[in-house]
């Protein structure tokens, strides 16, 4: 085993016998010592991005990668809510920006992404989103369908589904947070935090 991650989330189903659940668990395996790990495309910024070493021999040069840091292993993304812009039919949704940290990360290009739970097909819109191949099962017809919606809407350019309810933002309470367009993200650019490179406000 790799890594445990912790995707923690903000909002679902308020419990009033115990803790409300607000994270999923990600556990990343390998077969053997021989696998992929690409940290650049999923570097986060440093939290002091221009300091530098005051002594020594490196006197000067930057103390932190300038390229970002590593995300660790706890993930704050927003999960899909009805008024969050991904929102299909399905209930138990992933955002696509938890995926593509994941493929991003952990294939190359041209590899394939295999989802044996397929879902909404979230993996498999990420997949595409990055120049991946993806494959994936599915017992359920229904979402059989939206997920061949969503590639179409993948290849139309947009994924984002025409809606008007902004995603909660205590900051920009106002303004609507939209998904850019796939024609701008060649690559998604992690970096440049946040979520504000993917969603514009
Ligand atoms: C948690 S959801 C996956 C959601 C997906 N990550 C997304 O973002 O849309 C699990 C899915 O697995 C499907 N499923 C359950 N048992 C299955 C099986 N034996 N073979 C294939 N799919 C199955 C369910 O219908 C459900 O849509």
């Amino acid at each position: 085993m790799r890594n445990r991650i912790i995707w923690h989330f903000e909002h679902g189903l308020h419990c009033t016998k115990r803790f409300s659940g607000r994270y999923e668990t990600i556990v990343w395996f390998t077969k053997s010592d021989d696998y992929i790990f690409n940290l650049d495309p999923v570097r986060v910024p440093q939290k002091y991005p221009n300091k530098k070493y005051f002594k020594g021999p490196r006197v000067g040069q930057y103390s932190c990668n300038p390229l970002g840091k590593n995300p660790g292993d706890l993930w704050i993304f927003p999960n899909v809510k009805n008024n969050h812009v991904e929102k299909t039919e399905h209930l138990y949704q992933f955002p696509v920006e938890l995926v593509d940290r994941l493929v991003l990360s952990m294939t190359n290009k041209k590899d394939w992404v295999l989802d044996p739970f397929l879902g909404s097909g979230t993996s498999v819109i990420s997949a595409l989103r990055h120049g991946r191949k993806g494959i994936g099962a599915e017992t359920n017809k229904k979402y059989v369908k939206i997920t061949h919606d969503r590639i179409k809407q993948f290849e139309k350019g947009s994924l984002t589904r025409p809606m008007n309810t902004p995603i909660h933002d205590p900051k920009k309470p106002a303004k609507s947070i939209q998904y850019k367009s796939d024609k701008q993200l060649d690559q998604i650019n992690l970096f440049n935090d946040s979520r504000l490179d993917i969603y514009q406000g």
